[in-house]
């Protein structure tokens, strides 16, 4: 793992390595690892109910969830890099985990709203979910190429 030595040194307002901070940085990876479980089955469901043609899609709970959701996810995201004190354009694999956002994001909303036929739809759907998985392999790793081996 390329930064595991880096594991447990964060940074909580110059007090580094305390068991406060620990604490911090383990309550900010629950709760970001919470959302993104979260926007997982937000995504699934909206994606079972476009694909059924419900009109729970129509909600307001339902288009304002999702934001909420995500907006946690960043701002946690954003706590977790200041405390292990590494950032996208220094540290490849958050690199790599911003840049694959993006394309969850554009896959995510063709795949839900702008697609124009099914085929679209599913497909830009499936490619939302490889993204995902990615980023995932990509925070466990602390690789942008998390499968491949580099010993
Ligand atoms: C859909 C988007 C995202 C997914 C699926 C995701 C997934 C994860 C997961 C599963 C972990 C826990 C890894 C572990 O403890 O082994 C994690 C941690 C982390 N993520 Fe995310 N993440 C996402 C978005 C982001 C973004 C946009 C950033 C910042 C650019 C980010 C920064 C971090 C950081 C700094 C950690 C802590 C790593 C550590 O303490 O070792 N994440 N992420």
């Amino acid at each position: 793992m390329a930064s595991g030595g880096n594991r447990w040194r964060a940074d909580c307002l110059g007090v580094r390595d305390g068991v406060a901070c620990r604490a911090m940085l383990m309550i900010l990876k629950a709760v970001h690892v919470t959302s993104v479980l979260l926007t997982f089955v937000s995504f699934s469901v909206r994606g079972a109910w476009m694909l059924s043609g419900s009109q729970m899609l129509e909600r307001a709970w339902v288009k304002v969830a999702p934001h909420v959701i995500d907006t946690i996810l960043l701002i946690s995201a954003i706590g977790l890099m200041i405390q292990i004190r590494q950032y996208p354009g220094s540290h490849a694999w958050l690199t790599a985990k911003l840049v694959a956002l993006v394309l969850y994001i554009v896959f995510g909303s063709i795949s839900l709203r702008r697609g124009r036929t099914k085929a679209i739809r599913v497909t830009s759907g499936i490619a939302a979910l490889v993204v995902f998985f990615y980023i995932v392999a990509v925070a466990v790793t602390h690789s942008p190429l998390p499968f491949v081996r580099t010993t």
